[in-house]
């Protein structure tokens, strides 16, 4: 399909997955993809870490939105910006006639007066600033890079958590209408990411069927991230190699071991797409210490290739 149709397709792409499967990276990668397409795109992290602006050769952003990509004549611009759930509500209560509260108490910890009494608020106040964002449509395309771990889910119950146990009031209504943007596929999708291994993978059906079913959330294409790239003839080339047998043999336990790899890799990724009806967009294992711009190019071109060969999606 089309890639800049397909990130037109939603306003909000919110990124989960397992801790350390590659949200942020997949989030960037998609960042960069939509500028490719010409789309302007805001990059929120919620987990409080600004983990995204070194792969743009950025300075870490804070809560204040900083530019991460200039717009440019083939490319839209990038921001990006964080959204803690402390900040959020001293936003939400100043927005609602509350700022003397706000100046009083902020320091003594409101926050988590307020998230003791009603679970999941948390969560919300930053679904409903994400909400905000997307009502005054801050970009073309809105990623969200979700809290880690087994969070995402909580993260996603929240907004219907919430409606029910605030059965009216402002708070209801916040939450109500949170669940009206993330049930409408036009306005919000989720990406989840995986890793080419059984333990994710298993988890990723888990929480794909749960999203989807009892969230009600549509499910965009999955990610499989870190995908070993294909080394084809690694053997034939190991026989002609110019080495001594010691070295030759050095090599030979290494393409070993690589071709286990990827066999594994290989089973495991055919029993994803076996098991969950999803198109998938794979990114290949970057070699070296972190991934940089020219680095979140590649995975960028990559996942626009991916997008290109996907049969459109409905
Ligand atoms: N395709 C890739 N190739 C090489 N390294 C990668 C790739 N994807 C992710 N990494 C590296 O793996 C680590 C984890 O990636 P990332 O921070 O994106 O995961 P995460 O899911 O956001 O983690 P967390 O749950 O802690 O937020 C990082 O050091 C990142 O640079
Ligand atoms: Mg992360």
């Amino acid at each position: 399909m089309d890639p800049g149709e397909f990130f037109a397709s939603s306003r909000v792409l919110i990124v989960a997955g397992k801790g350390g499967v590659g949200k942020t990276v997949t989030a960037a990668t998609i960042a960069a993809a939509a500028s490719r397409c010409g789309l302007s795109v805001l990059l929120v992290e919620v987990s409080g870490r600004s983990a995204a602006a070194p792969m743009f050769g950025a300075d870490a952003q804070g809560y204040e939105e900083a530019v991460l990509v200039h717009a440019g004549n083939q490319h839209g611009e990038i921001r990006g910006r964080s959204i803690t759930p402390d900040q959020a509500l001293v936003e939400w209560l100043s927005g609602h006639g509350f700022q003397r509260i706000v100046k009083r108490m902020t320091k003594s910890g409101l926050l988590e007066v307020v998230a003791t009494a009603t679970p999941g608020i948390k969560d919300l106040l930053v679904f409903g600033r994400i909400k905000a964002l997307e009502a005054a449509r801050a970009a073309d395309l809105i990623v969200v890079d979700a809290p880690a771990a087994g969070h995402a889910l909580g993260f996603l119950r929240s907004p219907a958590g919430v409606r029910e146990a605030a059965r009216s009031g402002t708070i209801h209504r916040q939450a109500v209408e949170v669940l009206e943007m993330i049930s409408d596929p036009s306005r919000c999708q989720v990406v989840l990411v995986t890793i080419p291994e059984e333990t994710p993978i298993n988890e990723l059906i888990e929480t794909s069927f749960a999203v989807e079913d009892e969230v009600g959330v549509k499910l965009g294409p999955v990610v499989v991230n870190s995908v070993l790239p294909r080394i084809d003839g690694l053997d034939g080339r190991l026989r002609w190699a110019k080495c001594s047998d010691h070295e030759r043999s050095d090599l030979a336990t290494a393409a070993e071991f690589r071709a286990g790899r990827t066999a594994l890799q290989d089973e495991q990724l055919a029993r994803l797409e076996d098991r969950l009806p999803l198109p998938q967009i794979r990114l290949p294992q970057i070699f070296g210490t972190s991934i940089g711009p020219d680095d979140l190019e590649q995975l960028a071109t990559t996942m626009l290739a991916e997008i290109e060969s996907l049969e459109d999606l409905s």
